[in-house]
């Protein structure tokens, strides 16, 4: 088996864009959660982006593993091993049939996944939503010495916990809307209505609905509640909606998001032309000012680290901005919300990938 060491190039001299030593590079996608779909597309995105760049690439779904057989790891990432295409439907996937494809299909890691991490210079974690999101990915690959891409575990689980976020925007002075926690089984409570209710560890909008009526209440708990066992229901807050990259620890350009219909949810989000997306956000430079810098408070009030990107909606009577939460692994699909923050700073999505890399990679020289 190749250790690190020897799964370093003997062409140190190569250099990709950007001055960075030509890498090998596994990037971890797919998985078993929600954000499935949406994970394969970062993950072919990046992967093509990457090689582009020079390095080589390994493109690896954490679930379905690597089954082809090799003598060595160092077989997955050669030049040209395919990297596919990827579609994100109209809902999250259905993750029975994913499972289905797995002959053991307890195990979240997939075969090979480990020894072919193992034998690269760095994880690009392209995962989204729970394992790989949530912190227990970074934990495995912790424990394996293996060098990854964005926040570590803690700030990871903290961040992926809509509840827990809350509580340390409270502790921090940053705003963020009244809610409360309900355990399934516990008896139901409310926050008056309007309301969103959402499971508490979600992304991508799934489970998440807007509540008008006692009747519509019991609905959207139901649709949360068939996601995870505990929910969020938090008071809605008319107003604009505003998201921010923040990149080693800087505020990157703000994003205006505006559908076309209904709120921002699952569809909203992926299908092409359903929601305008303006960048920069045309809100003023005080507003702009304002929203950086508490893009930047949340970033260390949440231990996070490399980047992420924090959502905000702007409640424009009372010129409050509330903070909902930090995607520890934003989407970055080639129409992703961090690529169009990226161009609009000079970066393509290239560049983009080797920056996050360059970030990420700090803490492991420190
Ligand atoms: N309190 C609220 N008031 C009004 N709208 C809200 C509220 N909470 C959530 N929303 C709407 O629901 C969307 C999803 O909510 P949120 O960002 O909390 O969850 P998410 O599913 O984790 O998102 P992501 O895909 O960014 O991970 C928001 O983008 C916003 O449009
Ligand atoms: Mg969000």
């Amino acid at each position: 088996m190749s250790t690190k060491k020897e799964s370093l190039f003997d062409d140190q001299d190569t250099q990709a864009p950007g001055g960075m030593k030509r890498m090998r590079i596994a990037v971890l996608c797919g998985g078993l959660s929600n954000e499935r779909d949406v994970s394969i597309s970062t993950g072919t995105g990046a992967a093509r982006a990457l090689r582009e760049n020079g390095h080589q690439v390994a493109l690896l779904d954490l679930y379905l593993g690597w089954d082809r057989p090799f003598s060595d790891p160092a077989e997955a990432f050669s030049d040209d091993a395919a990297l596919g295409s990827a579609v994100i439907g109209d809902a999250s996937p259905d993750l029975d049939e994913v499972r289905a494809m797995r002959p053991d299909p307890e195990c979240i890691v997939g075969p090979n996944v480990l020894e072919i991490c193992r034998a690269a210079d760095v994880v690009f974690l392209a995962l989204h939503g729970e394992a790989g999101e949530n912190g227990k990915v970074q934990a495995l690959l912790d424990l394996n010495g293996i060098p990854y891409t964005g926040s570590g575990y803690l700030g990871s689980a903290i961040a992926m916990n809509k509840g827990l976020s809350k509580m340390l925007f409270r502790e921090n002075g940053i705003a963020t809307p009244d809610a409360i926690r309900l355990r399934k089984g516990e008896p139901s409570r409310s926050v008056g209505f309007p309301c969103v209710v959402k499971p508490c560890s979600g992304g991508s909008s799934v489970g998440t609905s807007i509540v008008r009526t006692e009747a519509e209440y019991a609905d959207a708990l139901e649709l949360a509640f068939r996601y995870e066992s505990e929910v969020l229901v938090e008071t809605y807050i008319k107003g604009r909606e505003l998201t921010v990259g923040v990149m080693d620890g800087a505020a990157m350009p703000v994003i205006e998001i505006i559908p076309k219909s209904g709120f921002y949810d699952y569809k909203n989000k992926y299908q092409s032309g359903a929601t305008e997306e303006i960048c920069p956000a045309q809100i003023g430079a005080e507003t702009t000012e304002r929203v950086q810098r508490l893009a930047e408070r949340v970033f260390h009030a949440l231990m996070l680290d490399a980047y992420c990107r924090i959502d905000f909606l702007w409640d424009t009577a009372s010129d409050e901005i509330y903070c909902l939460e930090a995607n520890t692994l934003p989407g970055m699909t080639p129409t992703s919300l961090i690529p169009q923050m990226a161009a609009a700073q000079g970066m393509d999505y290239g560049q983009l990938c080797e920056k996050i890399i360059e970030v990420s990679m700090k803490k492991y020289r420190e």
